[in-house]
């Protein structure tokens, strides 16, 4: 799948975004190997611990659904209140979820602030030096 396209769907995914305490809101469209794609939004909670990340929620409907093999994210957000987003960056927790179900050495994660203007890494990039099952010994 194009690059575009998986950031058109991460877009659509920011919709259902549950973000009413930080206004900020993102969606998530990962691309499993074989070519299905999984959305995801944030959802925060009153009690703010609880908020899930909208990269989270992409990567637990789609391990939840028996799937093991990504190959790329689409990542968006920015707050609902403004017109312009930025690069909205894969928080800490989620890049060492993604640690946890992708090959760091072939996994991409896309950010973008529109369909044309994005930046693509290896996640061996936003997470140099990770823990991952494969210091478990370990494999997925
Ligand atoms: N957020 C995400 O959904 N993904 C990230 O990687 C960073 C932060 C959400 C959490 C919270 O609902 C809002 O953005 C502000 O932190």
């Amino acid at each position: 799948m194009e690059n575009k396209k998986l950031i058109e769907l991460a877009f659509e995914a920011r919709e259902a975004a549950y973000a009413p305490y930080s206004n900020f809101a993102v969606g998530a469209a990962l691309l499993t190997a074989d070519g299905k794609v999984y959305k995801g939004c944030n959802i925060e909670s009153a009690s703010y611990s609880p908020t899930n990340c909208g990269e989270r929620t992409a990567m637990f409907k789609a391990v939840s659904e028996g799937e093991r093999d990504f190959s790329a994210i689409a990542v968006v957000g920015g707050f609902l209140d403004r017109e312009k987003i930025d690069f909205a960056w894969p928080c800490g927790v989620c890049r060492q979820v993604l640690m946890e179900f992708c090959d760091p050495k072939t996994f991409r994660v896309i950010v973008a602030k529109s369909v044309d203007d994005y930046e693509e890494y290896l996640l061996e990039e936003l997470l140099p030096k990770g823990f991952s099952p494969r210091n478990m010994e370990k494999l997925i």
